[in-house]
């Protein structure tokens, strides 16, 4: 008799042999000439608002890397489907890397458009590290985030400074509006603000779905005595977070609970993609894994 735990492992089994089938027929012993390509990997956006973000990213990667060939990938199921309907196509980073095996590609650099390395990144890595496991390809690096060193901390801090309305009185703030994640990459956010405020008190990083929360900024604000604050978002997109979450009109938005609270607040709806101070920091980490091809 066959228990369940035999069956996961004949299961476990057939999976393994699947996969090496999979793979020998990949590689059949051709060698194939050096084809190096770039694929570029974001959530995803069906918002109009969005797309300049990531035509921006587009441009800067194929003005950096003329040669060689670009993809996309949208690691959002609800996003393709979205678009889908729409009748845009986009490929899950899994679809991609199997359509570039496909084509021969021998080289690829796998670009995360991702804020920080939270869950979808490491999802992505997952991905990346089984189709390393199925062979296929001679090399594939994944590219960090925008923010994993503290160099690219460094880096995001002045681009931020760069970037944030810049006249401003002592008693205007800037709020920005980071997505946040139940992953422990989540910390990333906090010590953001903590270098930040190290060269402008007033800047403020909360998030929507993690660690600050908008109750802690708006008490930091109070203690300072902030009249005004930009809400800006922390996102590569102005999309549906920033449209919503953190500018809408309705109750429960950022703009909302903190004019309620007496703050005067202004909504800049840019994503951070739209500047090129913070897309050639992700341009630079793709150029990483070219360096080693
Ligand atoms: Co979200």
């Amino acid at each position: 008799m066959l228990n369940r735990r035999w069956l996961g492992v004949l299961a476990a089994l057939t999976m393994v042999l699947f996969l090496a089938t999979m793979a020998m027929a990949g590689g059949h012993g051709e060698k194939h000439a050096k084809k190096v390509g770039i694929l570029l990997v974001a959530f995803g956006s069906s918002e109009a608002s969005a797309q300049v973000s990531f035509e921006n990213i587009d441009r800067k990667v194929k003005q950096a890397y003329p040669d060689i060939p670009v993809r996309w990938a949208y690691t959002s199921s609800i996003i393709r489907d979205k678009l889908a309907k729409q009748g845009k196509v986009l490929d899950s980073p899994e679809v991609a890397l199997a359509k570039m095996r496909d084509e021969a590609f021998t080289h690829v650099a796998v670009a995360s458009l991702h804020t920080i390395g939270g869950a979808e990144y490491h999802d992505l890595r997952r991905s990346v590290g089984a189709f390393k496991v199925m062979g296929g390809f001679e090399r594939l690096i994944l590219a960090y985030p925008l923010m994993a060193t503290q160099e690219d901390m460094e880096r995001v801090v002045d681009a931020i400074l760069a970037t944030i309305p810049k006249e401003r009185k002592k008693d205007e703030a800037v709020v920005l509006m980071g997505h946040g994640t139940h992953h422990p990459s989540n910390a990333f956010y906090a010590a953001l603000m903590f270098q930040l405020q190290l060269k402008d008190p007033n800047i403020f990083v909360g998030t929507v779905e993690g660690y600050p929360g908008l109750d802690l900024i708006q008490s930091m604000m109070l203690e300072k005595k902030i009249k005004k604050a930009y809400l800006v978002p922390f996102m590569s997109v102005a999309g549906d977070h920033a449209k919503n979450d953190m500018a809408g009109d309705e109750d429960d938005s950022w703009k909302s609970i903190l004019t309620k609270a007496g703050f005067d607040c202004v909504p800049v709806l840019k994503g951070t993609a739209e500047f090129d101070e913070f897309v050639d920091i992700w341009v630079d980490h793709v150029g990483g894994p070219l360096s080693h091809f």
